[in-house]
């Protein structure tokens, strides 16, 4: 089959590339990608070779190019991950997350049912729940849970939910949802949490933790993420949604203090800085339906994947020291500069 990956530039939409190139010989993959500050053609460079992958440079809000695209390539399924995903940045500047993540969720919608697609699986996320309590560890994320967002990234993506339900139930639009915890793993942009406290304690500068370092968070290694929706989108239940997560919580303090054990650095660079606004304490996904109904489980034990993401960032410097020498400079400076050390 044809599968249309948007947001395939970024950092689990590339991972997904991959890992169907590497375990669906007989599919075609397109890339679908604005590349936004977020998206890096170079990231796609073993794929470009790959007779089987295409990619188109496109906004998914650009229904006329979007269309276009569809009637060329009359794809069989899509899987949406294009977005605008770092919830700082929503809080700086919330309107691009709504053009992207809803209007231009619509617009992969509205082709895939023009184009008559048999499968649209929508990539979501846990932050949709909203946050659970520190001192209620046997609390978890069902698909039950009810919607309660914190920020406008999550509440971006929660709209987008809502709006895959009604395509589904008013046009039988065939879709499925998937709300994963965190990833984390090669290609991961140097803006989120490890990655970011990987570059720095490489260049030996300090380490911003915001608060207390408390909130915690449920880390799944990207690949296993990717075998999730694999598994979905050719096997899960049409109107259904599934949670994925590996029971791997840790709070940001402990991952911290870890990268700086694995790379010989010191925990003196850890610096307590002004907490991020409406912060989200804790996430948990309870994974059971997935295991349940597709027998998926992850693969990989956090050690392991922090070992590999750490080995991958040593041996690919040149991947992310461009990154954070262009305009990323700019962005740090801006939100990192005005950060108050506690
Ligand atoms: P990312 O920011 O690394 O990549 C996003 C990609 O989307 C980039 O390549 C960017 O160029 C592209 N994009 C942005 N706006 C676009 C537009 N208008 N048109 C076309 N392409 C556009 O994001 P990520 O971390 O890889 O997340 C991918 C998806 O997974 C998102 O939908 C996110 O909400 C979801 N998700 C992420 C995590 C996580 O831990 N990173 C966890 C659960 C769910
Ligand atoms: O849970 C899934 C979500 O995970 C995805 O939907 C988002 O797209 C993805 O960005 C991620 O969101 P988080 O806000 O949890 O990830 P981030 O890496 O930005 O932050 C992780 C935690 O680390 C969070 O509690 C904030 C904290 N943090 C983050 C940064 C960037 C710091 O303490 N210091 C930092 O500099």
């Amino acid at each position: 089959m044809t599968i249309i990956v948007t947001g395939g530039a970024g950092f689990i939409g590339s991972n997904f590339i991959y890992f169907e190139l590497k375990n669906h010989l007989e599919d075609r993959v397109v890339c679908l990608d604005k590349l936004t500050y977020a998206g890096n053609l170079s990231t796609l460079e073993e794929a470009l070779k790959n007779p089987n992958f295409a990619f188109y440079k496109v906004d998914i809000c650009d229904r006329a190019a979007v269309y276009e695209i569809f009637e060329k390539e009359r794809p069989d399924a899509v899987v949406n991950f294009a977005a605008e995903s770092h919830v700082d940045r929503s809080i700086e500047d919330p309107e691009i997350f709504l053009r992207t993540n809803i209007l231009g969720t619509q617009v992969m919608m509205d082709a895939s049912l023009k184009y008559g697609v048999k499968r649209y699986h929508q990539v979501s996320t846990d932050e949709v729940y909203g946050d659970l309590p520190l001192d209620r560890p046997d609390l978890f994320f069902t698909e039950e849970t009810p919607i309660h967002t914190s920020s406008p990234y999550s509440a971006s993506k929660a709209s987008a939910d809502l709006l895959v339900g009604a395509y589904q139930r008013t046009f039988g639009l065939p879709a499925t949802i998937s709300r994963c915890s965190n990833n984390y793993g090669p290609y991961h942009f140097p803006e989120k949490l490890i990655p970011l406290m990987i570059a720095n304690a490489l260049s030996d500068k300090p380490l911003p933790v915001y608060g207390k370092g408390e909130n915690v968070r449920d880390w799944l290694y990207v690949e296993d993420h990717c075998s999730a929706i694999d598994l979905i989108l050719r096997r899960g239940t049409v109107g259904e949604i599934y949670n994925v997560g590996g029971h791997n919580e840790m709070r940001n303090i402990d991952i911290v203090k870890l990268i700086c054990r694995k790379l010989g650095k010191p925990e003196s660079l850890i610096t307590f800085v002004t907490d991020r606004k409406g912060h989200d304490m804790r996430y948990a996904i309870d994974p059971a339906k997935i295991n349940r109904e597709l027998g998926w489980l992850p693969k990989t034990k956090f050690a392991d994947g922090l070992e590999k993401t750490i080995e991958w960032y040593l041996t690919h410097r040149e991947w992310w020291e461009t990154i954070i020498s262009g305009e990323y400079r700019n962005y740090y400076e801006k939100m990192y500069g005005g950060r108050e050390e506690l």
